[in-house]
């Protein structure tokens, strides 16, 4: 890719994702010649402004990737598997959101601060990792190339937009229901989600794990090529519009202090620190919704394993954790 403006298409470009990719494309002035937006026949013909210009959402069809270099796919595992393909022997490189590709060992799964080599090896598709796994590698990563972590114990507070548009809806309804002694209905997730939490996101698996809490162990040995890395998550759905949250227990190899973490993170991009007990600071999602920065804070020596470190990490899982990561991985592609 020499030239110096590209032709990308974003597919799934009314979704959640979808619409952050275009928004990150713009702010991060990613250099786009023709910028194609697709979706199911649901929204084609809506107008999303790009650049000054409005773009028309068209229906995705398997000639609508003729002519691009570069293909975001945020439109789910399924719609990835029979189109990303498609758009790869057009002549575009997929960069997918979805968890389609993750694990197969010839499709790399980047995040640009951690592993920005393997984005290179790719053979035509490059996969962006689960959201939570992202927002907290940030996190863990300096502490990792710095003093080495053995087993992360986790349990994560996820945002009603991890499930899309619909999930944002849903929410929104059932508070407004709810407050007026109206029944709340439920279609995106199996009981209310306002005014409760649901400890279960993606399928449960015959360990008593769920398939998302699975992906944060198998994308963290992907990303950090350490298959000897341990990982516990327990995923939970929770009343908020956006940001993933998550209570992080991790061993390092070396004994270090909760001073240690901060200086690695503090020397590290992506990540900042907000970490002022005495003053009530510490990251919330209202505080991290919007930010292309991960935060971490309540950084403190655990009281239960030796060599353990607890703290508290937000991070937008619509931009850090999807459009922003796939953004900075079209920007590495074009370097
Ligand atoms: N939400 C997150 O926080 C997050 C984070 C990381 C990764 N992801 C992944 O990103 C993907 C998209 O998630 P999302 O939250 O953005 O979902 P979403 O809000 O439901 O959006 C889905 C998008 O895909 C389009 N679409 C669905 N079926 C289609 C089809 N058959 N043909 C063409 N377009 C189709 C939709 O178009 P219409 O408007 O026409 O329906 C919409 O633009 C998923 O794989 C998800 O796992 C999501």
């Amino acid at each position: 890719m020499g030239r110096k403006k590209y032709n990308v298409a974003v597919a799934g470009a009314t979704g959640a994702v979808g619409r952050k990719l275009i928004e990150v494309l713009e702010k991060r002035n990613f250099p786009v010649s023709v910028l194609k937006l697709l979706a199911s026949k649901r929204s084609a013909g809506e107008i999303i402004s790009f650049g000054g210009r409005e773009h028309v959402v068209e229906v995705m069809k398997e000639d609508s990737f003729d002519g691009a270099d570069i293909a975001l796919f945020s439109a789910g595992a399924s719609v990835s598997s029979v189109y990303a393909p498609i758009a790869v022997r057009s002549g575009a490189v997929v960069i997918d959101n979805s968890s389609c590709f993750r694990n197969d060992p010839s499709v790399p799964l980047v995040i640009p601060e951690i592993n920005p080599g393997d984005a290179s090896l790719h053979k035509g598709i490059i996969s962006n990792p689960n959201c939570t796994t992202a927002i907290m590698l940030m996190a863990l990563y300096p502490v990792y190339k710095a003093a080495g972590i053995k087993k992360i114990i986790v349990s994560t507070y996820q945002s009603v937009s991890g499930a899309g548009m619909k999930g944002i809806v849903e929410l929104e309804e059932q508070i407004l229901n709810i407050s007026k002694g109206i029944k709340p209905e439920m279609s995106v997730f199996k009981y209310p989600i306002a005014f409760n939490l649901i400890p279960h996101i993606d399928s449960f698996t015959g360990t008593g794990y769920t398939k998302e809490e699975i992906k944060m162990l198998n994308e963290t040995r992907k990303i950090l090529h350490d298959d000897k890395i341990k990982v516990s998550a327990t995923c939970v759905r929770v009343p908020v519009k956006s940001v993933h949250s998550m209570s992080v227990t991790f061993v390092t190899e070396q004994n270090i202090k909760p001073d240690d973490v901060r200086d690695f993170l503090r020397g590290s991009k992506g990540i900042k620190v907000i970490d002022e007990p005495d003053k009530n600071r510490y990251p919330m999602p209202v505080s991290a919704e919007g930010e292309f920065d991960c935060f971490a804070g309540r950084i403190r020596k655990d009281s239960a394993f030796r060599n353990g470190i607890s703290m508290w990490i937000c991070g937008d899982q619509l931009l850090k954790g999807a459009a922003l990561n796939a953004v900075q991985i079209a920007e590495l592609l074009i370097k």
